[in-house]
């Protein structure tokens, strides 16, 4: 059987169109990290971005897609992913993963960050610590000829070296007018092995490590993504280029 995989290749002002995008998405996390305390809502938080993406051009594209109800996904603790803001207070301790897109001038760009409100024990420090060095890990492997097996072998192997676990139903993608495309980053697999990487792609790569185990449900909203056993679970996300010798992070400063 044949699978065939259309892979949109970005040409150069393509890529500075996305840098523009992830740009904006890089500052819009930075305005929201500002307002992270405990006492504010989830739904305060979706506003702020939502205001700040509005006012510079932008457009929240989470907002509506596929019936998403809000701009950002809002993730706290035990939820790993999709978690939709609401009139729920962040407390201290609690580890909030912030994930968004950001559409400008026809192109997404895609970024989440974990942070953590207040004081934490050194485990969810090292988890979150971790999962942001993981994703590092996979970035690094990003250059024309590298497989998408070997970003995604780097960051499982780092997740397992750091006793951390690798949610496998989500993966990573690929990302240009659309939110979604091809190929599927998944966070474990084998070196050597899938897609090979060429100039000009754009991927979302995007680990969600959990400090239990790898097993995660879906929540009634049918939406928010929560680890089976409750354990804590963080989340970090760059939209990178494969450029002529090596990566472009199109989601940072
Ligand atoms: N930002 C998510 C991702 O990393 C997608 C969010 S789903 C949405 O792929 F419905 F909220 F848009
Ligand atoms: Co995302
Ligand atoms: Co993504």
């Amino acid at each position: 059987m044949w699978v065939l995989l259309l892979i949109n290749i970005k040409s150069e002002r393509e890529i500075e169109l996305m840098k523009r995008a992830g740009h904006l998405n890089y500052l819009t996390h930075e305005e929201v990290k500002k307002h992270l305390c405990p006492g504010i809502t989830t739904e305060k938080i979706d506003k702020i971005a939502y205001d700040y993406i509005t006012k510079n051009g932008g457009v929240p594209s989470c907002l509506g897609y596929d019936g998403f109800p809000k701009s950002i996904c809002i993730s706290i603790n035990d939820e790993v992913v999709h978690g939709i803001p609401k009139n729920r207070k962040l407390k201290d301790g609690d580890i909030v993963s912030i994930d968004f897109t950001v559409r400008l001038n026809g192109y997404e760009s895609d970024a989440a960050r974990t942070y953590i409100i207040g004081n934490a024990t050194k485990e969810i420090k090292d988890l979150v610590k971790n999962t942001e060095a993981a994703l590092y890990e996979g970035i690094k492997e990003v250059k024309p000829g590298a497989r998408i097996g070997d970003i995604s072998n780097a960051i499982e192997t780092y997740a397992h070296a750091h006793g951390l676990s690798v949610v496998e139903e989500l993966v990573g993608h690929g990302i240009g007018t659309d939110m979604h495309e091809s190929p599927d980053i998944p966070n474990f697999g084998k070196k050597g092995t899938g897609l090979v990487l060429k100039e000009g792609m754009v991927l979302a790569i995007e680990p969600m490590l959990n400090l239990g185990s790898k097993e995660v449900c879906m929540l009634d909203d049918d939406w928010t993504i929560v680890t089976q056993d409750e354990s804590p679970s963080a989340h970090f996300e760059h939209t990178v280029a494969v450029t002529k010798d090596g990566y472009r992070i199109l989601t940072g400063e």
